[in-house]
């Protein structure tokens, strides 16, 4: 899709389609007013037939608004303006191109300052990412099935001044950036275990290098590791015939000197839980393990496409979680690369296993901030469900700041407490500390056992176990939390 911003004159652009947003029985001072006053007040007496009142979502196509240069006025109910959000205008956005793929239209124009108090950024970016999320298909598995084409093509946003102009010129380059990193990271997700292996993320994570001048990718295998000393992320992958790869992707926007954001994202692209084998039902859902690494995909792409002046790296840790007579038992000790001892009482709490290595690496990047994302507990489902991410974190700066960017980018995240009265819980007779701590508290207890390899610098942990995927007839990934990160990014490299 095209998108492009105009200030322009409302009656003299040409389009194939103009959008009129219509609040709940109200014209206000919107482009609907205007053109109401110009066409001799038909869509009041439109709105006064009772055929269209504006209802969120409804939709109108009129052929015969001869007070501008449209081939087509279509009428966008908003609902009740003072029910509008960002969550109602997705749904009007999602009515608006069901009709519009109904037609022939090529192009569409809409007026960005018509939707209550969203400014030119904010509203063109939600008709970006409306867009992007309901034109996305993951059709390549299927022998048959071809991706669908649409007609149209292209959006053109009509703003009010060169100010508003520039808005949402900006919102364009930051929103499309964003929008892909979101497709790349449900794409390595969707995909399945068999196919997205470690080495899969890992060719991934090269050709991407290939892709973008400002981004340098490496591969640590197994005998790295080791030398390395990570004990704790091997013994996950000897369970397993694919071999683990430590990924890391470099992307140098700032200067030299600059200290990173290091994005740390769990790739287990399998998680049958080892010895301790999960349950049957639903486990196909375990080739979403590795969605925080797809996040970090996902990000640092768009970072790249958004060229932030800053520098960021990436960090995979990849493997899977699989049954085997050389898998982790219960019981078993390892030493990680810390030097820290780790009981593991239960193999299926893998990912901290992988995770807490990965930290340790990350110490040698000098980091500015580490954050690591997750599908980590299935109690963070309980807590928080699927609509919000887990945030724990050693430092309320950083906690803030991604609870802000969760408010403002609408990739929403909840802090829960990581107090010292939960350490504890991790205390092992046999071994500097046990893997799992007990019944309660299972998504903090996890963060404990993360945050003792974290102590050199500033961390905070996304918990997305919830958020990355949708379960049932809708089955896919969300390509959640990109939308949050890139904007944590977008503030810390002050372009919003
Ligand atoms: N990948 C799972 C967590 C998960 C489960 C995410 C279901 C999304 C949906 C993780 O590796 C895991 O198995 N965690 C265990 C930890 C437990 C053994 C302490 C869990 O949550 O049950
Ligand atoms: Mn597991
Ligand atoms: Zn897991």
């Amino acid at each position: 899709m095209q998108y492009i911003a105009k200030s322009t004159d409302l009656f003299s652009l040409k389009t194939s389609c103009l959008i009129v947003p219509v609040f709940a029985k109200k014209l206000d001072l919107t482009s609907a007013s205007m053109i109401n006053d110009a066409e001799n007040q038909k869509i009041s007496a439109i709105l006064k037939l009772g055929d269209f009142q504006g209802n969120n979502g409804q939709t109108q196509i009129h052929y015969d608004f001869s007070c501008c240069n449209a081939q087509r006025v279509l009428l966008l109910g908003l609902g009740n303006k003072r029910d509008f959000s960002k969550k109602s205008f997705k749904t009007a956005l999602s009515s608006l191109m069901t009709t519009l793929d109904d037609s022939k239209c090529r192009d569409f124009s809409v007026v960005l300052s018509d939707f209550a108090e969203l400014d030119a950024y904010q509203s063109s970016r939600e008709i970006i990412l409306a867009i992007n999320e309901i034109r996305y298909q993951f059709n390549q598995c299927k022998s048959l099935a071809d991706d669908k084409t649409y007609a149209l093509k292209k959006v053109t946003f009509i703003t009010d001044d060169r100010k508003s102009q520039a808005l949402a010129q900006k919102s364009i380059t930051h929103t499309s950036a964003i929008a892909n990193g979101i497709s790349l990271a449900k794409d390595l997700s969707n995909l399945p275990g068999n196919i997205c292996t470690p080495t899969y993320l890992a060719d991934q994570a090269k050709s991407i290098a290939r892709q973008y001048r400002k981004i340098k990718t490496t591969i640590l295998e197994e005998k790295q590791m080791e030398k390395l000393g990570m004990g704790s992320f091997l013994s996950v992958s000897r369970g397993s015939r694919q071999p683990a790869k430590l990924i890391t992707m470099e992307y140098k926007g700032g200067k030299v000197k600059d200290k990173p954001v290091v994005l740390v994202g769990k790739g287990l692209t399998f998680d049958a839980g080892g010895i301790s084998l999960k349950p049957g039902a639903g486990m196909d859902e375990m080739k979403y393990d590795m969605c925080g690494s797809a996040s970090v995909f996902g990000t640092i792409t768009a970072a790249a496409d958004m060229d932030l002046p800053i520098n960021i790296v990436g960090i995979v840790p990849s493997s899977e979680n699989m049954p085997d007579g050389d898998a982790n038992k219960p019981g078993d000790i390892v030493t990680s690369m810390s030097g820290q001892t780790i009981e593991i009482l239960n193999t299926d709490a893998e990912g901290r296993l992988i995770l807490c290595d990965a930290l340790t690496y990350a110490e040698k990047f000098n980091p500015a901030i580490v954050i690591d994302i997750a599908t980590l507990t299935g109690a963070c489902i309980i807590a928080l469900g699927h609509q919000t991410n887990g945030l724990m974190a050693n430092d309320d700066k950083l906690a803030n700041d991604l609870l802000d960017a969760g408010e403002t980018s609408g990739d929403r995240t909840w802090r829960l407490p990581l107090w010292d009265e939960y350490q504890s819980q991790l205390d092992s007779n046999f071994a500097d500390i046990a893997n799992i701590g007990g019944r309660g508290a299972g998504t903090i207890t996890a963060a404990c056992f993360l945050s003792r390899f974290t102590k050199k610098y500033k961390w905070a942990h996304l918990d997305i176990a919830g958020t990355a995927w949708k379960s049932g007839k809708e089955k896919g990934a969300t390509g959640r939390p990109v939308t949050l990160l890139s904007q944590l990014l977008l503030k810390r490299a002050r372009q919003v």
